[in-house]
Order: C-alpha cells, then structure tokens, then sequence
C-alpha cells in the first residue's frame, strides 16, 4: 500500500510510473453491475441488508459455486462479508481461541498473519518453494510437531504472491488431514475464475466442513464495492451470523445488488476478457524476465501475480522497490511482507498492468540492472 501511494503522488506530480505493485484488478465492474447499481440507487432506501447478506445474493454465489465446482451449496450456508477481509475475521473469531496455532504457507497474504497475531493466535509457517510449486502439502502438515498442530489451516490458490493454484489431489489430501486431526481448513478462494489452464478445485469438493473464502474483488472486478462471501459448515452459520451482526451489521447494500449481476453470463463474458489481459502480461513477463537475468520465480497458474527472486541484485527487496521507483517509474511490491525470513530477497509482479506497460517495464528494469 505504501508503494500504491508512492506511485499515486508521482503521477499527481506529471512523473511517468508503471505500476506493477497493484493488488487489483485496473478494470472497473462490469457494465450490469454498473446498471443494477445505478437502477438501485433510485428505486431503495439502501437500508440494511440482512445480516448474513442479501437473499438473492447469497442463491447467485451458491448456484455459481455449484455449477462451477459440481457441488452442492445451499443458499443457507452462504454469509455475505465485508470484502472477504470481513469474512476472515469473522471466520477467525468464530473458529479459534486465544493461543490457538494456525498453520499457512510462507510466502503468503500478510493480512492473514496481522489478523491473527492481533487476535492472539500463534501462527505456525509452512516453508514454500518451487519444490512444491510454492503450495502447503499434507506432508508438511502431517511433519509439525505436536506442539505446532494447528487448530486451523488457511490455503490460498491462486496464491498471493505466488499465483500458482495448488493441484487438486494435494487441496483433498490437505481437507483429509484437516479432518483426520480435527483442524478447520480455510480456503481462501479468491482469485478463483482467473486459471491460465490449471484445474482450480474448491475445497468444498472434498470436505463440507471446509470454510471457503470468496470476493468480488478480483475476477469479479469490483474491488472497492467491498463484498465478499463465506461458505459455511453448518454449526458455523449461526456463530459467524452472530459476530457479523456486531462486526458489521451486513455489507453494503448497494454493492449486493450490483454484485447479483456479476454473477451474469454478460457479465462473465466481459470479466473473461479481463483474465486474458492477464494472461497477455504474464506471457510478457515469463518471456522477457530471463532475457534479463531473473530466472527464478513461481510461475503464475493463475490470479494476479508473480513471484519473483531479486537475491542475485539486491538483499533489501524494500530499499530495491523505492530505488525502482526513483530512477526508472517502476513499481514492485517488495517481497518483506509476504515472507518475514527470506521476503528481503524477493518481490511480488502483478500482471494488471497492460501489456505494452508490462513490456516496458521489463525494458527499464533490464537496462537499469546491466548498467550495474
Ligand atoms: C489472498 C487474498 N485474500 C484476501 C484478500 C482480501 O480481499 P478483499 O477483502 O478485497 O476481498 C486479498 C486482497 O488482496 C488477497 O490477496
């Protein structure tokens, strides 16, 4: 975020910036969102929605999570949160207790570490790299110690930085050992609907006593509308209604509204448009990062990065980014918060930048770094 700002003050002040450091989508929400929103804003009070979210709502994400995964979910287990930031919250608080371990991959999405800690659970690291595509493994679950078993396990795929998607098989194997030793596994689901070609498995397919996590803040395209979901096991519902009533009261409403038409094959077709975008500047950057000197990263599967090993020229990926963004207009997202051990060495690519931009960059970058 302090590299967002970064950016945003240069371009206030006339300087060119190509920003490669954004956690979202460019794009606005599609145009039937737009309508239903603006149809919306004269025709209700926007009051309070229900808590766990509008009705029609919540039947649109479950037939949506149905169709797509060939699952079964009902309406009933579906709570609609604030951003799926909301529903981390609410999910951790009705799932944990003071001291209570979590395990989840390192590199991984910082939040998830900063709720927690603020919450008082221990977080327990599962050490990510290429030998696992950058993904936990049941193995390294079944390898903790006795003291580090976690009371919940959070996977993210795609992955944030690292945009692979763990292999299905893996994802059940992980919702098995979940079951087996008595952990609640979260699926952070988000960057579901952006897959370069990789199978993407809910974990619902092999667990209904799985949290999965979802937004319409990526593949949907509506980021600052602030609407996300959970998908629920049953003796959660009430709890996590409960703590949404005081957390939150219910989402906004004008953003449920527009969301419903999200889910629209016009607006699917639309947002579809958007994942090839991404698959254009990925294309450019697994092309052109080894012309110059970068050949080691996990290779995006899908979502909105790529994570990238900057050790051979810096070891302050935080200080490199600032340099980047003073002498060439380029920003990265350093890799520190991602990973607290080996993040100094590494930074996170987002491939929402159009492709001429992505282009450029790694023209800047490749000049910049053999002038050293
Ligand atoms: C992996 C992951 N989970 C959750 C979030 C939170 O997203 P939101 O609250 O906008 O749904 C993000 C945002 O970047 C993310 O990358």
């Amino acid at each position: 975020m302090q590299m967002l700002d970064l950016v945003h003050r240069r371009r206030r002040e006339g300087r060119d910036t190509i920003m490669l450091c954004a956690g979202q989508p460019a794009t606005g929400a599609p145009a039937s969102a737009l309508a239903a929103a603006g149809d919306e804003l004269h025709a209700s009070a926007l009051g309070y929605t229900e808590v766990i979210g509008d009705r029609d709502l919540r039947e649109t994400v479950a037939a949506w999570h149905s169709e797509t995964y060939g699952v079964d979910t009902a309406a009933e287990k579906v709570v609609i949160t604030t951003g799926s930031s909301g529903g981390f919250v609410a999910a951790f608080l009705a799932t944990l207790d003071h001291g209570d371990v979590v395990a989840l991959s390192c590199p991984g999405y910082p939040a998830y570490r900063n709720i927690l800690g603020s919450l008082g659970a221990r977080v327990v690291d599962l050490v990510c790299d290429e030998t696992t595509r950058f993904q936990p493994t049941a193995d390294m679950l079944e390898a903790l110690p006795a003291q580090d078993r976690p009371k919940a396990v959070i996977v993210t795929s795609p992955g944030n930085p690292s945009g692979t998607i763990i292999d299905p098989a893996e994802l059940e194997r992980i919702a098995k050992w979940c079951e087996d030793n008595g952990a609640v596994l979260i699926s952070d689901e988000d960057y579901h609907g952006m897959s370069f070609g990789r199978p993407l498995a809910t974990a619902r397919q092999f667990s209904d006593r799985a949290i999965v996590v979802g937004t319409l803040s990526k593949y949907f395209s509506m980021t600052g509308w602030r609407v996300g979901w959970l998908i629920l096991p049953d003796e959660l519902i009430t709890p996590v209604e409960n703590l949404q009533a005081s957390l939150a009261l219910c989402a906004p409403a004008i953003s449920q509204i527009a969301g419903r038409a999200a889910f629209s094959p016009e607006a699917r077709a639309e947002l579809d448009t958007h994942v090839e975008r991404y698959r254009a500047a990925r294309r450019v950057l697994l092309h052109e990062l080894p012309k110059i000197g970068f050949t080691r990263f996990a290779e995006p599967d899908g979502g909105l990065y790529l994570w990238l090993d900057v050790s051979h020229v810096t070891d302050d990926s935080e200080a490199w980014c600032h340099e980047l963004v003073e002498e060439i207009g380029v920003a990265f997202a350093p890799g520190v918060d991602f990973d607290p051990v080996n993040g100094h060495k590494w930074v996170r690519l987002s491939l929402c930048a159009p492709e001429s931009e992505t282009r450029e960059a790694c023209r800047r970058l490749g000049e910049y770094v053999s002038a050293r």
